[in-house]
């Protein structure tokens, strides 16, 4: 199935029709497409009358012949938002303001990429060398790591790497990771290997550490983003190193998200946000760790971490007394005060708001409700344990910071997907186990425009 035209009516291609009905209490959305002529009708009850609300799924034709499934509906006195998922992976979302007009239409992905399920112990010989032949051939084939999933193509394969960024919406500048089997694949990459990366690699490898050594001239330029640098990874998840290993080269690989997007845990999100930009997606069920590597830089005097991520610093300073660290931090005042910094990332659909306190956060979270917003809330105490009214999505999150991490994305995905306009958090602990979340909440409260 494909939609030509993501257009509202436009004469061939997917309509997503809402229409308010008494009260501005129900919704009803109907999605026509051009090659399958009516594919059928989603129904959805406004929760929220007249201040506003959401309604889960609701009680739609569940599967209809054409597959078709209301995501999510809300209903509010200015508008019908209505998000539909069809066939093949499709999605569509629309609004409608209260006149009755179209505000807008948008068919997020087009086709969804064909998908394979894979052991995430021991993964079938058969589907990886299916994926390697894909990867052979110039495609581009999305697999899971202990961390996050990503996106991969052949490093040594210009025109594939080039279709990586494309897929991505990502600057070509922006450098790739290249994964490696282990350590004497990743030597053959650098111009210079020094002593340090190899303790790290006897520490950590295969585990979720990413090493920044100086890029041997053989090594496309493009994978490094033009710059002299490489980064190199072995990733431990049995799928991504079957998949090197059939392969028999290093695979240029970013996490499988569109730019500056949330980084997929689980084949889900990949399919969500990349569809059919992505050849082959194995679906090795969700990811370990939930949060992106470590990147540890050993080109200078120095040893520098630039990201903090799935390694834990006290376990990089075990083995690198001498550890630099230089993360852009921002401060959740800075994130406030200053947006469109250049430094979003990790961001999820919804505006996220950070608040120091979880009353401060709560506080927040329903006065926007109050003014009709969809709102979520999310906490990491288990202070409060429920909202008084269905006008406020509260998620309670782990209070220690692997298992938050291990939670975040999938969280933030989900309210994405329920369609919420705003996420106010509470503020993690500012100790170093907490920094890798942190920066990925402030980078995704960070607004790319104004
Ligand atoms: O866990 C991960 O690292 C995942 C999985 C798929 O391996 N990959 C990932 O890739 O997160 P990506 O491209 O989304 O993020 C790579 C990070 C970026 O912050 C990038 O700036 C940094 O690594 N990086 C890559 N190459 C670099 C280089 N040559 N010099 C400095 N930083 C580099
Ligand atoms: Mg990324």
């Amino acid at each position: 199935m494909t939609f030509a035209d993501p257009g509202f009516g436009g004469g061939g291609g997917a309509a997503l029709a809402v229409s308010l009905g008494a009260g501005d209490a129900d919704a009803t959305g109907a999605l026509a497409g051009a090659d399958a002529g009516a594919l059928g009708e989603a129904f959805a009850d406004g929760a929220g009358g007249d201040s506003g609300g959401f309604s889960p799924p609701p009680q739609a034709p569940s599967e209809t012949a054409s597959g078709i499934r209301v995501v999510a509906a809300r209903v509010s006195r200015a508008a019908v938002r209505v998000r539909v998922r069809c066939a093949m992976g499709c999605y569509a979302k629309g609004k409608l303001g209260a006149d009755g007009k179209r505000k807008a239409c948008a068919l997020s992905v087009g086709a969804m990429a064909p998908l394979l399920t894979v052991d995430p112990r021991r993964p079938d010989a058969g589907t990886i060398a299916k994926a390697a032949r894909v990867l052979l051939r110039g495609g581009l084939v999305a697999f899971p790591t202990e961390t996050v999933y990503g996106l991969g193509a052949r490093a040594f394969d210009e025109e594939a790497v080039a279709r990586v960024f494309s897929a991505k919406g990502r600057p070509f500048r922006h450098p790739l990771i290249a994964h490696v089997e282990g350590e004497a694949r990743a030597r053959e990459l650098a111009r210079r290997w020094p002593e340090r990366a190899s303790a790290l690699a006897r520490a950590f490898w295969p585990g979720p550490l990413t090493l920044v050594v100086e890029r041997a001239p053989h090594v496309p330029a493009a994978v490094a983003g033009g710059g002299d640098s490489i980064a190199v990874r072995a990733p431990a998840h049995p799928v991504a190193r079957a998949l090197i290993a059939a392969l028999g080269e290093p695979i240029a690989a970013p996490s499988a998200n569109r730019y500056q997007g949330l980084s997929p845990t689980t084949a889900a999100h990949v399919v969500r946000q990349l569809g059919g930009a992505v050849d082959l997606v194995l679906d090795g069920g969700p990811c370990e760790a939930g949060i992106e590597s470590t990147v540890v830089d050993l080109r200078g005097e120095r040893p520098l971490a630039l990201r903090p991520g799935a390694l834990a610093m006290a376990a990089l300073r075990a083995v690198l007394p001498d550890l630099e660290v230089r993360i852009d931090a921002v401060t959740v005042d800075e994130v406030r005060a200053s947006p469109g910094m250049g430094m979003r990332h990790y961001a999820p659909r919804a505006r996220l708001l950070m608040r120091h306190s979880w009353q401060e956060a709560r506080r927040t979270a329903f006065s926007l409700a109050a003014g009709g917003a969809c709102v979520a809330l999310i906490v990491h105490e288990a202070e409060i344990t429920s909202v008084p009214s269905g006008r406020v999505v509260l998620r309670t999150l782990p209070h220690d910071p692997v298992r938050y991490a291990h939670d975040l994305y999938g969280t933030l995905h989900d309210l994405d997907e329920e369609g919420v306009d705003v996420i106010v958090v509470q503020d993690v602990p500012a100790d170093e186990a907490w920094w890798a979340v942190a920066d990925r909440l402030r980078r995704g409260a960070v607004r790319s425009e104004s």
